[in-house]
């Protein structure tokens, strides 16, 4: 994928989002934008707390967005930030876009350096509700 084919319209949801960045502890703003199957797009940014481990990743607030407006048939998400290298997504976010089955994760910086992988790449040997069909008590 060359950088003119990271899609725009992603690209420009997340850095608008990333503006709203509510990141009083870390200073660091994160923006996403999810993709759904019929083409809509849902942004979220990172919330933080002064409990710090309430913190939301913007991915989820993004995932969380879709989702609260009835979209859960995700097909790709970007994250943009201003890091060095290509933002790398937390674990937990890893884990919810298994949840919803997004494909496609475009991570790209401001400098507009990006990296896309396969959810599977990223979070090899997943948990998923399929574990649970066999090992559920009565
Ligand atoms: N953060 C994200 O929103 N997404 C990531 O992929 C990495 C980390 C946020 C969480 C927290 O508000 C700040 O970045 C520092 O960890």
């Amino acid at each position: 994928m060359t950088i003119e084919a990271v899609p725009d319209a992603l690209l420009k949801s997340a850095a608008l989002a990333r503006e709203n960045a509510y990141a009083p502890y870390s200073k660091f703003a994160v923006g996403a934008a999810v993709e759904s199957g019929n083409g809509k797009i849902y942004s979220g940014c990172n919330v933080e707390n002064a409990a710090y481990g309430l913190t939301n990743c913007a991915e989820r607030t993004a995932i969380f967005n879709a989702v609260s407006c009835g979209e859960s048939d995700l097909v790709r998400i970007l994250v943009l930030a201003d890091t060095a290298e290509p933002i790398a997504p937390c674990g937990a976010c890893r884990q919810v876009m298994w949840e919803f089955n997004i494909q496609e994760v475009i991570l790209c910086n401001m400098a507009g350096s990006y990296k896309v992988f396969g959810l599977s790449e990223l979070l090899p040997y997943a948990f998923g509700s399929e574990a649970m069909e066999r090992g559920r008590r009565e």
